[in-house]
């Protein structure tokens, strides 16, 4: 796992350039939102429920974890219009740009694996594609138990192994560092989830396939959104041209008619507190 001061540093450097990048991460968080209940339920929403009707409805605490640039604070305060909102994210840089868009009353710089609130303070923790960033994820599950109310929600995705899977293989066939951010399998997700005091309502893995014109699209995607490698083994330097150009000649392999192949494993979580 990297560092979190890197991570942050990274995620607040790329602040400003976040969202002109991030249409995945936007339709991954609205498929995401779109699991959780709404009030009055509609037909729409009761025919892909994931929670038993009458739970997690009455929503007047919220808190986006790593909210980033602030779409989806913004989203669920307009979702949520009578609520308290917080937004928490490890990077100041992001926290700093969203604020100044709005959505929440109270916008803190905290890690995930240590929220900075007293017991029973949230009815619901909303975290999408921040989780991936933290080494425990049982110390993530078990603050996030002990901040909600009984009865309330903890909805998030994450990514799973396999995500940047070709990217991957293609830098293996030119050198031994590791280049791509190191993802825990779905498995692990499963037997942590499974064991936490949480009710599964929901938890599901999606390969999600993405077709890129050229390389340089996907690392300079992935360097605008503040995720590109951040790994303990990663290459000092650059990595050298001559190893970035035996990776693009691999990766160049796989090249199909839609461009270049990209695999991003999505995970997603409904869980509940016991009332
Ligand atoms: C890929 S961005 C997602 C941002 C936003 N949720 C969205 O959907 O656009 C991940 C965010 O998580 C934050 N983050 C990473 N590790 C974190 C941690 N341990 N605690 C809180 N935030 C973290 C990063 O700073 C970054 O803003």
């Amino acid at each position: 796992m990297p560092d979190k001061r890197q991570i942050a540093a990274s995620f607040s450097r790329a602040a400003p350039t976040y969202d002109s990048a991030a249409a995945f991460q936007r339709e991954v968080g609205e498929r995401l939102l779109n699991l959780l209940p709404v009030s009055p339920a509609s037909e729409e929403w009761r025919k892909n429920a994931v929670v038993e009707e009458g739970a997690g409805e009455k929503v007047q605490s919220w808190l986006d974890i790593g909210c980033g640039s602030g779409h989806f604070t913004r989203l669920l305060a307009a979702r949520y219009p009578k609520s308290q909102g917080y937004a928490l994210d490890i990077a100041q840089g992001m926290l700093h740009h969203a604020k100044s868009q709005g959505g929440a009353e109270h916008w803190i710089a905290a890690d995930a694996e240590n929220l900075p609130f007293s017991e029973g303070s949230f009815d619901l923790l909303f975290s999408n594609l921040c989780l991936q960033w933290c080494k425990n994820l049982e110390q993530v599950l078990s603050e996030a138990g002990r901040t909600l109310r009984p009865g309330g929600l903890l909805a998030f995705t994450s990514l799973a192994s396999g995500t940047l899977a070709e990217l991957n293989a293609a830098w293996q066939a030119a050198d031994h560092f590791t280049h791509v951010n190191r993802f825990r399998a779905f498995a692990g997700y499963q037997a942590i989830c499974r064991a936490s005091d949480f009710k599964l309502h929901h938890l599901s893995c999606h390969a999600e396939l993405h077709h890129y014109p050229t390389l340089r699209k996907l690392t300079g995607e992935l360097k605008a959104l503040g995720a590109h490698n951040l790994s303990p083994n990663r290459p000092p330097g650059l990595g050298g041209r001559a190893r970035f150009a035996a990776m693009t000649r691999a990766y160049q392999q796989k090249q199909c008619a839609k461009g270049l192949p990209a695999t991003w494993q999505v995970v997603y979580a409904v869980l509940g507190k016991a009332t």
